[in-house]
């Protein structure tokens, strides 16, 4: 089995690209990736040599690149994470967001098309549903739930999401979608929520959360994202729609709240800044189809990852003081500068 995973240096790509290579020996893994400011390839220092293992520098929106790939390994199965990922920057410059996002699905799926492979998976988001109310909680995301974004990035995920459903239609192209909540874990750059907090709480600086610090997200740690990717592309039905995520949600500031605790940091470090424009209130997953058809479970509470994860941070600076030191410093001197 051939699987080509595009985006696997960047942080569930990479985590999806370590749970395979152990889960299925005989698999061969060929990571595409642009290696855009989010992707590393110190990630995936330590797969490098294996010989299941290629590694390919490539844009999904290359044509030329794409097909060539294909026609070399003539994978069985894609999985596409390459995406443009932050909200944040979605809302200063969208264009690349749709380049990528929705483009370089479909050039994916061209491909896919040409060489007859045998399952396209999108890794899709819980955000193409919109967000649900602070005072409805008993409301939750099912996979009917219908698309209704707030951001120009989850409008680029919603946007290729219907394509990946037209080229099913279509064309018979045999796909399959998931739709995660928020996760976590490592390798997650630090321009996201949880690395963020950690990295400037581990450096005495200031923690700045959006508004009121209310907005809930629905967390799961980035190996059980990877593992229910895994059962669908084995498991799940041709032309279906898996939400994932675990019931776990919880406000913005009880997080950063948490991540001082663990780290003996104190809450005064944390700063109330202007609020995200358009930021969604509440995301909740609603699990059942993905729990009754494949049995998939979260297996990593929240406090066990979030221990797991500061651990992690705690123990390898040298992959994200190098990140920090850089083009982020611009990037967050922008976004975080004059931010009141
Ligand atoms: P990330 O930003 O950490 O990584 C994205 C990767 O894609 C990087 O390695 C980057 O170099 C690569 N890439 C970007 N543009 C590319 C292009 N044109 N061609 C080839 N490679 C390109 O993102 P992530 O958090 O790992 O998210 C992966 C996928 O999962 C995305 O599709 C995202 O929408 C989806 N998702 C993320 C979350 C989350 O909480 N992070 C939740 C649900 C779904
Ligand atoms: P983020 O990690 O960007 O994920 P998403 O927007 O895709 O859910 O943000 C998670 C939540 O944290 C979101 O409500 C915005 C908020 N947030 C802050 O309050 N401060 C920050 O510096 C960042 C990056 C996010």
């Amino acid at each position: 089995m051939t699987i080509i995973v595009t985006g696997g240096a960047g942080f569930i790509g990479s985590n999806f690209i370590f749970h395979m290579l152990q889960a299925h020996p005989d698999y061969r893994i060929i990571c595409l990736d642009k290696l855009t400011y989010a992707g590393n390839l110190s990630t995936l220092e330590s797969v490098m040599d294996n010989p299941r293992f290629r590694f390919v520098k490539a844009d999904i929106c290359d044509r030329g690149a794409v097909f060539g790939l294909f026609g070399e390994e003539k994978p069985d199965i894609v999985v596409n994470f390459a995406a443009e990922s932050h909200v944040d920057r979605s809302i200063e410059e969208p264009g690349i967001f749709l380049q990528t996002n929705i483009m370089g699905t479909a050039t994916l799926m061209d491909a896919c098309r040409e060489f007859g492979v045998k399952r396209y998976h999108q890794v899709s988001t819980d955000e193409v549903y919109g967000d649900l109310p602070l005072d409805r909680p008993d409301l939750f995301f099912t996979e009917t739930t219908p698309l209704h974004t707030s951001s120009p990035y989850s409008s680029s995920k919603a946007s290729a999401d219907l394509l990946v459903l037209a080229y099913y239609r279509t064309y018979g192209l045999p796909v399959s979608i998931s739709r995660c909540s928020n996760n976590y874990g490592p390798y997650h750059f630090p321009e996201k929520l949880i690395p963020l907090m950690i990295i400037n709480a581990l450096d005495d600086k200031a923690l700045p959360v959006y508004g009121e610090g209310l907005n809930v997200r629905d967390w799961l740690y980035v190996e059980d994202h990877c593992k229910a990717i895994d059962l669908i592309i084995h498991s799940g039905r041709v032309g279906e729609v898996y939400n994932v995520g675990g019931h776990n949600e919880m406000k913005n500031i009880d997080i950063v709240k948490i991540i001082c605790r663990e780290l003996g940091k104190p809450e005064s470090l944390i700063t109330y800044v202007k609020d995200r424009k358009g930021h969604d209130m509440r995301y909740a997953i609603d699990p059942t189809k993905i729990h009754s058809e494949l049995g998939w479970l979260p297996e990593t509470s929240f406090s066990d990852g979030i221990k797991k994860t500061i651990k992690w941070y705690l123990d390898n600076e040298d992959w994200w003081k190098p990140i920090v030191s850089g083009e982020y410093k611009n990037y967050y001197e922008k976004m975080y500068g004059n931010r009141k």
